[in-house]
């Protein structure tokens, strides 16, 4: 059925929120009410401007690792001192602050320090500035297994809360978002909130992101320039890929080689995203990385009603699925659509035993709510599906085995509402290349 969606921006300027809206036509859904939005403040007992807020790191490079954080005043110095015992930092590095500007908004100083090398599966103990607060890391391991968390469309409400509880539960050693974090959606200090939500889970492993639609924060004439809040605020290794943009990159963790690709920048065959790709997975060796996983935000493979018809999916899809299916990619995770999606193994929507298994994870919890209408009758090629809240685990065990479970927030976190076991497209003869 189709129908007007409207589509709202909040502009917030000083103490006044100007509300823009427009309308498109798209298929039509209704969502159930959704939990309130909650803003994380600076904590009491941070009294100082130099108090490091908003921690999270990412992974760089084989064994190094990016220590991002913000602080009200630029009078401290971006430097981490770590190393492997509580209360003892032998070593230290020193890296870069920016800030950036966003209408009437100045962001805090941004830190972003890399550090290392460092040895796998090991515990690090840090410090930042001059701040005495210690925090903690994991590494994550050189070798499987390797446990990836994966949870899109976050936001930042009692839902995001207790998504995040679950995680950080499941003893993961990496997470992976597929667009779609803060909501902030041009109110920059839901950036500084989001940062602060996430970051006693943010602080102690890897989060790796891609962006969504909610990070691109254009304003038409007010503010031109796309993903600024994000591009300074998840700084993400993408030289080491040889990526020229934040927006797209790869790594290799254990012995599974990620991508993660951007749905609101340019993706057609003569786009540098594109070039890139082909590129990266020209360089994928198999036998170091049995295990290809790809992240995008607007899913190439959805039966719910909610964004249908959407050029980030059908035609990225067009121009990047012969890319992913000739390269052998095991696995492609979407957010946007709130909800639950596990497809079968797919190529030009039908089942192929050589194709990437699509899962949309959009259900992070973010105040929209979740998309709770499916087509009917459900297409073969969809397996499970379901509207509710929750997050995903990817647990590679092998070279050859790994087992995806989805985790409802209703439950308790060992219990799976959705569960299978994957097969490396590597280790069938059949699909060899
Ligand atoms: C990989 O893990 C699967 C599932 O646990 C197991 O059945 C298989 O024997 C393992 N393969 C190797 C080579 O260890
Ligand atoms: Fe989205």
């Amino acid at each position: 059925m189709m129908g007007a969606r409207v589509d709202c921006l909040r502009l917030g300027l000083f103490l006044i929120v100007v509300t823009v809206c427009w309308s498109d036509v798209v298929y039509s859904y209704s969502r159930p009410p959704a939990r309130k939005t909650i803003f994380v403040p600076h904590s009491s007992d941070a009294d100082s401007d130099t108090t490091p807020q908003q921690v999270h790191i990412s992974q760089v490079g084989q064994d190094k690792m990016r220590i991002s954080w913000i602080t009200d005043s630029s009078s401290t110095p971006a430097t981490v001192k770590y190393g492997t015992s509580s209360g003892s930092y032998g070593f230290s590095a020193t890296g870069t602050t920016s800030s950036y500007r966003y209408l009437l908004y100045k962001s805090g100083e941004i830190h972003d320090v890399v550090i290392g090398p460092l040895n796998p599966n090991t515990l690090y103990y840090y410090l930042l500035g001059d701040s005495p607060q210690e925090y903690n890391f994991k590494t994550p391991p050189s070798r499987l297994p390797i446990k990836f968390a994966v949870s899109g469309d976050l936001g930042q409400t009692d839902w995001t809360k207790s998504t995040l509880q679950h995680i950080g539960q499941s003893n993961y050693d990496m997470l992976l978002l597929p667009g779609d974090l803060s909501y902030a959606d041009t109110v920059q200090s839901s950036w500084d909130s989001f940062g602060r939500l996430v970051e006693p889970l943010a602080s102690q492993r890897p989060w790796m992101v891609t962006q969504g639609n909610h990070e691109v924060e254009k304003i038409p004439l007010f503010h031109r320039t796309p993903f600024t809040a994000y591009n300074a605020r998840w700084r993400m290794p993408f030289e080491d890929s040889r990526s020229d943009s934040n927006l797209y990159y790869s790594f290799d963790v254990a012995a599974v080689h990620v991508i993660m690709l951007g749905s609101y920048t340019d993706f057609d065959s003569d786009s540098a995203q594109y070039k890139w790709l082909q590129s990266d997975l020209s360089k994928v060796d198999k036998g170091k990385t049995p295990w290809i996983v790809v992240l995008i935000h607007a899913p190439w493979y959805n039966s719910n009603t909610a964004h249908q018809g959407e050029v980030e999916s059908y035609e990225m899809k067009a121009a990047m699925e012969d890319l992913l299916y000739r390269a052998r990619v095991d696995l492609v995770f979407a957010g946007h659509v709130h909800a639950y999606e596990r497809f079968t193994q797919v190529y030009k929507d039908k089942a192929d035993n050589c194709g990437p298994v699509h899962i949309t994870i959009g259900d992070g919890g973010n105040r929209e709510g979740l998309a709770t209408k499916y087509e009917d009758p459900k297409p073969e090629i969809s397996i499970f599906r379901e509207a509710s809240f929750g997050h995903g685990i990817l647990d590679v065990v092998n070279e050859t085995h790994a087992l995806w479970t989805w985790h409802r927030n209703d439950d308790n976190e060992p219990i799976a509402s959705d569960s299978v076991w994957l097969t490396s497209l590597s280790s069938i003869p059949a699909c060899k290349l």
